[in-house]
């Protein structure tokens, strides 16, 4: 079992849009996976829903209130859980996860005040003993990026910094919107514009299945 949590001291930064994706990309490569929501507004538990026809459904569980009775939701056989975890939860919120985690994805929206802000989060994951330890990875996931301003381009340079991995730079586009309220993703659909952004989560795939 593989488990990857998103995770942030932010709302709004990306989390649901990423575990989303991992979920469904996991999914559609034929993994059993499941969607462990530990967020109380339940996005990720209604897109898990929207798609619940599908083949590449994924199992959603409520993770937001009990986390120990959650993890026995998860059903032994599971090849990959992905948990999105709640707006503004710090390191000791996270602790029930970040004890399951074999990696931790943490978004950061191109902008020095969005980075300032996530400053004090990867501080307290930097002292966690399993990321001390090398049992628990931590990944950078630029999101919403416009490649083409200088904002973007000085937050990644200020992201490279730091000593985790910069994993992903994922591009701000219309389709993620579109397609997470659909209960779907940019791996369900294979247009020519669609798989010019799944190119952008190659590096970050492959980080999650690394180890
Ligand atoms: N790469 C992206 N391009 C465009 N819109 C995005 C992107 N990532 C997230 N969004 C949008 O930004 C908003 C916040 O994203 P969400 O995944 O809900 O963040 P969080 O779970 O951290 O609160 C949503 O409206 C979502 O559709
Ligand atoms: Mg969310």
């Amino acid at each position: 079992m593989k488990t990857i949590l998103v995770a942030g001291s932010k709302g709004g930064v990306g989390k649901t849009t990423i575990a989303t994706h991992l979920a469904a990309e996991s999914a559609l490569a034929g993994r059993r996976t499941v969607l462990l929501d530990a967020d109380p507004q339940g996005s990720s538990i209604r897109w898990a829903e929207r798609r619940a026809d599908l083949e590449s459904a994924v199992l959603p569980v409520d993770g937001s209130r009990r986390p120990k009775h959650a993890w026995k939701s998860v059903p032994e056989d599971a090849q990959t859980v992905v948990i999105d975890g709640a707006a503004g939860a710090m390191r000791e919120d996270l602790e029930p996860w970040l004890e399951h985690a074999d990696a931790v994805v943490v978004p950061v929206l191109p902008s020095a005040l969005d980075i300032d802000a996530t400053v004090p989060f990867l501080n307290g994951l930097a002292g966690h003993p399993r990321v001390r330890k090398g049992d628990l990875r931590v990944g950078l996931v630029g999101n919403r990026l416009r490649p083409w301003t200088n904002a973007s381009q000085q937050a990644m340079a200020l992201l490279a910094q730091w000593p985790y991995p910069l994993v992903a730079q994922l591009r701000d586009s219309q389709a993620y919107v579109v397609l997470v309220a659909l209960g779907r993703s940019l791996f369900d659909y294979q247009s020519r514009q669609v798989r010019e952004h799944q190119a952008d989560w190659a590096p970050l795939l492959k980080w999650t299945r690394r180890g």
